[in-house]
């Protein structure tokens, strides 16, 4: 038996947030198999127990998208013997509901920032497969100053100190932040931003995923917060984005970065 408070189940599986669903509660709109619930707190099964929402009955949607912003020292796996891992931020009421989540991609122990979990196996897929091209966006803090030059050699595709080619990949400094850059990537080798940085002779001190495909993080998440997505809102992984939209909007993370 998965069991899951009446309310988190609804906001889960709707639009409506979690205070929102406690007054419809309240009201007497919702009634779980046939009768009416006027207490948030009660527990149901999801596999099990028909919930309805103002006479509509909620189908119980399998797959779960997670937003979560990461902080550092965390890593991206289900299990970790070491440190503790990105499912550790996840609630086990969640877990408990939607067995299977993972991280649909990495980011190293020490970065933070934009992490997608799901439990869809398909769709991660769709979006790591490197046939799909969905870009990963980022900012770096540099040890050294951000230099201009980087722009024509980080497009013509850098080879590592290993010998290892990289695609092409956008880039740009930002105004008054010398030390800063933002990098729109469309591969994932191990540790490639920092890399790729040494490659041109300076060094990665801090690193924070701001967007993935067309979906930015949700500026309002506190590091170590996460939110679950509406199942429209994950198409936005696949659409399109433009470099210096997001670039732009990416100085709206500023606030969390060390
Ligand atoms: N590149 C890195 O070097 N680290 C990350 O976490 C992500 C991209």
């Amino acid at each position: 038996m998965e069991l899951i408070r009446l309310d988190r189940f609804i906001a889960n599986q709707t639009e409506y947030s979690r205070r929102d669903v406690r007054i419809l509660i309240k009201k007497g709109n919702v009634r779980v198999n046939g009768e009416i619930i006027k207490n948030s707190d009660v527990k149901i099964d999801a596999n099990k127990d028909d919930v309805s929402v103002n006479g509509e009955n909620l189908c119980y949607k399998k797959h779960v998208y997670i937003m979560l912003n990461k902080p550092s020292g965390y890593v991206c796996s289900t299990k970790d013997g070491i440190s503790p891992t990105v499912l550790d931020l996840i609630p086990d009421e969640i877990k408990n509901v939607h067995r299977g989540i993972f991280p649909a991609g990495r980011l190293d122990k020490d970065s933070e920032g934009f992490v997608f979990l799901t439990n869809d196996g398909a769709l991660s897929h769709r979006i790591l497969s490197p046939k799909r091209h969905i870009p990963k966006y980022y900012i770096v803090k540099l040890y050294k100053p951000f230099q201009k030059n980087y722009i024509k050699q980080f497009d013509e595709g850098l080879v590592l100190k290993t010998g290892e080619h990289c695609l092409s990949a956008r880039i740009d400094g930002y105004e008054n932040y010398n030390n800063y850059a933002f990098i729109e990537l469309y591969e994932g080798k191990y540790h490639q931003i920092k890399r790729m940085f040494a490659s041109v002779e300076n060094h990665v001190e801090y690193l924070f995923r701001t967007q993935l495909g067309g979906l930015m993080m949700h500026d309002r998440l506190g590091i170590g917060e996460h939110l679950i997505m509406l199942h429209k809102d994950v198409e936005n992984l696949i659409k399109k984005s433009d470099f210096f939209t997001s670039k732009e909007n990416s100085r709206n993370f500023f606030r969390h970065i060390k």
